[in-house]
């Protein structure tokens, strides 16, 4: 076998279609790592991860901050995006340009073009750490896709239809991967198994995931 026809055949598998609208882009993210832990930092450096409460009274065990002109969040009141991050009451951190880049680059690598995200939704999971299963729609518009970046730790990642009765897929994501989902699968139910334990060379004993939106 020829070098080409190898590096064409791993090309071809690292892409994977989860459904009609949403792609698996394995690794995609790995060779802009250093440089989205880096911006990563920075963030939160201005607005450090806070355990947000459910409209239910729920604390969440996932940590989460935003960059962007929109974050969203969660408290007593509800679930909206807003300016303002809360616990500072400046407004979110702008989106590095390495988020956006990745951002357009991976909606386009799935079919969705000149996509511009305004908001980023930065979760940190710990062992132990789970996010049930849920539809990503407070945003504004539903034409545009929603670009989802796995940092560190491995996890297992549920993706469903559109309805939460049809039993959610179970995907192993690792460090690189990004997922995009859009168009007819933009509603799609997805959520994350409880975090293993465990250890990451770049990002220490947790996981990192960066979910880009156009939100306004
Ligand atoms: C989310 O749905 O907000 C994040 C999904 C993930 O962490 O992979
Ligand atoms: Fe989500």
């Amino acid at each position: 076998m020829t070098m080409d026809l190898f590096d064409g055949a791993s090309t071809l598998e690292a892409q994977e279609q989860l459904a009609p609208g949403a792609m698996l882009l394995r690794g995609f993210a790995v060779t802009d790592e250093r440089e989205l832990l880096g911006a990563l930092a920075e963030v939160i450096a201005q607005a450090p991860f806070r355990h947000m409460v459910t409209p239910g009274g729920f604390r969440m065990s996932v940590g989460m901050s935003n960059c962007g002109a929109l974050g969203w969040i969660t408290d007593e009141s509800g679930y909206r995006y807003g300016p303002i991050d809360p616990l500072s009451g400046q407004p979110w951190p702008a989106l590095p340009e390495v988020f956006l880049r990745l951002a357009a680059q991976a909606a386009e690598r799935a079919g969705f073009s000149r996509f511009v995200p305004d908001a980023c939704l930065i979760n940190r999971y710990e062992p132990g750490s789970r996010l049930s299963l849920h539809q990503d729609k407070n945003e504004r518009d539903f034409g545009e896709p929603i670009v989802s970046v796995s940092l560190g730790l491995p996890a297992v990642f549920l993706f469903g239809g559109s309805r939460r009765s049809l039993p959610p897929r179970r995907i192993g994501l690792m460090h690189g991967d990004v997922v995009v989902w859009g168009g007819p699968a933009r509603l799609s139910y997805h959520g994350v198994l409880p975090l293993k334990e465990g250890f990451h060379s770049l990002v220490g004993a947790q996981r990192l995931n960066l979910t880009l939106r156009k939100a306004g």
